[in-house]
């Protein structure tokens, strides 16, 4: 005789014990623990009177595959993060903060996806807002009109069930997985657990009936979607929505995907009738910027293949504290501190003393080494009081002896400069090999933060750095 096993899941960490403990000794939480029977979880292996598998066939890695079909909206900055439209029985999970407007972008993708050229079919299931509020959203957005199945639910049996009698659908959006519960698990909606199985029936329902699933996900305080990691394990895709609070752009982007780049992003807007696409976010992004002031630059990044011009901005101010205050918005932290050790080990700039803060203007956060050299900028700029030369955009890493390295994509970032309208670019020194690109973009190349220390402090300082 049989009998069903069970194992205990930290809640925290998703870590697997045999026997019950105060506390998982892989993450360190307390009373993490909770019971789960192993034969229950949807997906494993069940018993069965033929024990031994059936053998697989191995093939080669050459060999014909065809380009995979794509379920695109229409709308450009969504289509391209997940590679280009969605991918039948794939799932995708958006993630982002509460209010952040995942249901919102779904809601919109949907719509077009269903009423558009391509006549997708599309389901909406929320399992966290009642049919009446998806209704309002949607007439507020002018999409009340579009032929998108809408249930509010939460028992992964009956979204199952239900699909099973509908005409396979093309898209199907759960918003959000932390609400589904399978009824063979005693824990509640929203546990490690119950995220888990929930995902994993669902993902392979859209396995075998061939739509794409869209999964939204909660993210924790740590900015992390909530539930287990392996969540971010099962999925083909994971896309995070993210943008400030009070700042009206949304940006999507790819962290993870099966089928496609993953430094793509897609950015919206969002105004009183929804998300609405940015199609230069550069433009967007410096339509704020004052002209000629101190402790500022133009940072030329790039987000995937896109060029994305965003201002810099730092401020030195003289501190009270023993250990003055440095706080970075935007930007990694980290990285704020090397670069202001390199400006004074290896340039004199002495600014140990000062607070220092750091913002990209626009609410985008930047992950590229390439801004080194802009916030270097923006600092020295800052701290001489000296603005940075007029209609000039700024890229470069600074390596630990000041050097300043080449970085890739230089031509994309002069042209996306030309374009806008700037005249010159301070970038790193071309190591032999000339980056082609604008004609009438003048260049200054640098090879040593030294050298740009003396552009912009250099210049007849109007105070000085620091006596010390
Ligand atoms: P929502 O999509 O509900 O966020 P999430 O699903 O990520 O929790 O978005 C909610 C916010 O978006 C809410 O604060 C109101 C705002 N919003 C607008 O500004 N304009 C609109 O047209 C809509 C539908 C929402
Ligand atoms: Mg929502």
């Amino acid at each position: 005789m049989s009998r069903t096993k069970s194992h205990y899941v930290c809640q925290a960490c998703g870590t697997s014990h045999p026997k019950w403990v105060g506390r998982c000794d892989a993450c360190g939480e307390w009373n993490s623990l909770v019971e789960e029977e192993l034969a229950s979880t949807p997906g494993g292996l069940k018993k069965s009177a033929s024990a031994r598998g059936r053998a697989i066939a191995f093939q080669s890695l050459e060999g014909e595959s065809q380009p995979l079909p794509r379920r695109t909206s229409g709308i450009a900055e969504f289509d391209r993060v997940p590679g280009g439209g969605l991918v039948p029985g794939s799932a995708v999970l958006v993630g982002g903060d509460p209010g952040i407007g995942k249901s919102t972008l779904l809601l919109q993708a949907v719509a077009a996806m269903a009423a558009g050229a391509g006549k997708i079919p599309c389901l909406y299931i929320s399992g966290e807002e009642a049919i009446d509020q998806v209704r309002l959203r949607a007439r507020r957005m002018g999409l009340e009109k579009a032929p998108v199945g809408l249930a509010a639910a939460t028992s992964v049996r009956d979204i199952a069930a239900s699909l099973e009698g509908v005409e396979a659908p093309g898209v199907v959006v759960i918003d959000s997985i932390q609400t589904m519960y399978v009824d063979n698990l005693d824990s509640a909606p929203g546990t490690v657990a119950q995220v888990r199985a929930s995902a994993q029936a669902l993902i392979k329902l859209a396995k075998e009936r061939g739509f794409s699933l869209v999964l939204v996900g909660h993210v924790t305080k740590e900015g992390v979607i909530a539930g287990p990691k392996v969540l971010e394990h099962m999925v083909d895709t994971v896309l995070y929505f993210e943008g400030e609070r009070g700042h009206q752009f949304r940006i999507l982007r790819a962290v993870k995907n099966r089928f496609g780049p993953t430094d793509e992003i897609g950015v919206f807007e969002m105004t009183d009738r929804g998300l609405e696409e940015v199609a230069n976010p550069s433009a967007l992004f410096l339509a704020d910027r004052q002209g000629q002031v101190s402790g500022a630059a133009v940072f030329a990044g790039m987000e995937g293949t896109r060029p994305v011009l965003v201002e810099v901005q730092a401020l030195v101010s003289a501190s009270q504290l023993a250990t003055p205050r440095r706080a970075v918005v935007g930007w990694d932290s980290a990285r704020l501190s090397m670069v202001l050790a390199v400006l004074e080990a290896r340039c004199g700039l002495m600014l140990g003393g000062k607070e220092v803060y750091l913002n990209v203007a626009g609410g985008l956060k930047v992950g590229e080494p390439a801004c080194d050299l802009a916030v270097a900028a923006a600092l020295i700029s800052a701290a001489s009081d000296n603005p940075v030369p007029e209609d000039c955009v700024v890229f470069g890493e600074i390596g630990l002896s000041g050097e300043v390295r080449a970085v890739g994509q230089s031509e994309a970032r002069l042209k996306e400069a030309e374009k806008l309208g700037f005249a010159a670019a301070i970038l790193p020194e071309g190591r032999g090999r000339k980056v082609k690109g604008s004609a009438t973009l003048q260049r200054r190349e640098i090879g040593h933060l030294r050298d740009l220390v003396a552009m912009i402090a250099g210049r007849a300082p109007r105070r000085q750095l620091e006596d010390a």
